[in-house]
């Protein structure tokens, strides 16, 4: 049965949540499905999805699991292709997987070429090709809405890594370029920076001793963000509410770059 919290902010509307089984795709998934979308949700994380997906149609949801590696170009014309054999449309985009890891935290001079192609490959090529797959379907509806999640880290610098800042770094400017290309076709393209966040991603890295004390002392809202902080930006942007806002940066970070 439905949940009576449903408001329908995005009612009748459809999306594709790339990294959508944890963490902050997997809070946006929940929400984009609350307030009334389909939900395809897109990953590689196969046994996460698939509970996902179960958990949202049990709330009375429309969610489905495909999997989908968001560097392969074939696995994004298969998942674009099933979503609209589901529901006939696409409306919503949101290209949030991403890794940094090993491979994106390294300083420059310790970065190999190997490690960059990798980090890139995911985060910056990831959200190349979930937009080109995106545009022909929103052409064809007059319009949509993609949001692409970069990190605070795309626009400020620091020791977390050479690969992680640069092709976050991508994704904003990569966002503003498409917003003024597809303007003219009622496509909105805009990124989301999130401060720091307890996720999946993060776990480890916030477990080592002082670091959470240390990223909460640099918030000036006093305590990390949780993957619900993100999301609800995610669901604005994928909503009519944000029908005048393309080529924006929304950051969610407690304050932590304003200082
Ligand atoms: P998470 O680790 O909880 O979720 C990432 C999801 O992406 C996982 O389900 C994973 O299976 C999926 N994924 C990884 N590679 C993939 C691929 N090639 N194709 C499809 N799916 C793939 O991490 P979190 O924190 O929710 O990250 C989401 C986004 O937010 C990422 O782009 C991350 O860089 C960004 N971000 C996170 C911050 C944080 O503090 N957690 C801060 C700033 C940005």
């Amino acid at each position: 049965m439905a949940k009576p919290t449903r408001t329908g902010r995005v009612a009748g509307k459809t999306a594709i949540v790339t990294g959508g089984a944890s963490g902050i795709g997997e809070a946006a998934c929940v929400l984009l499905a609350e307030h009334g979308s389909g939900v395809v949700i897109a990953d590689i994380d196969e046994s996460k999805g698939k509970a996902l997906e179960a958990r949202i149609v049990e709330n009375g949801g429309a969610a489905v699991f495909q999997r989908l590696d968001v560097a392969s170009e074939a696995d994004w014309d298969r998942v674009v292709k099933y979503t609209l054999d589901w529901r006939g449309g696409l409306d919503i985009v949101v290209n949030n997987a991403g890794m940094s890891g090993p491979q994106g935290r390294t300083p420059v001079h310790e970065t190999t070429v190997e490690n960059w192609d990798t980090v890139f490959g995911v985060n910056s090529t990831g959200v190349f090709l979930g937009t080109k797959a995106a545009i022909e379907p929103m052409r064809q509806a007059g319009g949509g809405s993609i949001i692409n999640v970069s990190s605070i880290y795309g626009i400020v610098g620091s020791r977390a890594g050479a690969a992680y800042h640069a092709s976050k770094g991508a994704v904003r400017t990569f966002s503003k370029a498409a917003a003024v290309s597809y303007a003219p076709d009622g496509i909105r393209v805009n990124s989301v920076h999130p401060g720091f966040a307890d996720t999946a991603m993060t776990l480890e890295l916030h477990a080592r001793p002082g670091v959470r004390e240390e990223r909460e002392s640099l918030t000036p809202l006093g305590r990390l963000g949780t993957p619900e902080d993100i999301a609800w930006g995610i669901l604005y942007l994928a909503s009519d509410e944000s029908s005048f806002m393309t080529g924006a940066e929304l950051v969610i970070d407690g304050g932590m770059i304003a200082r």
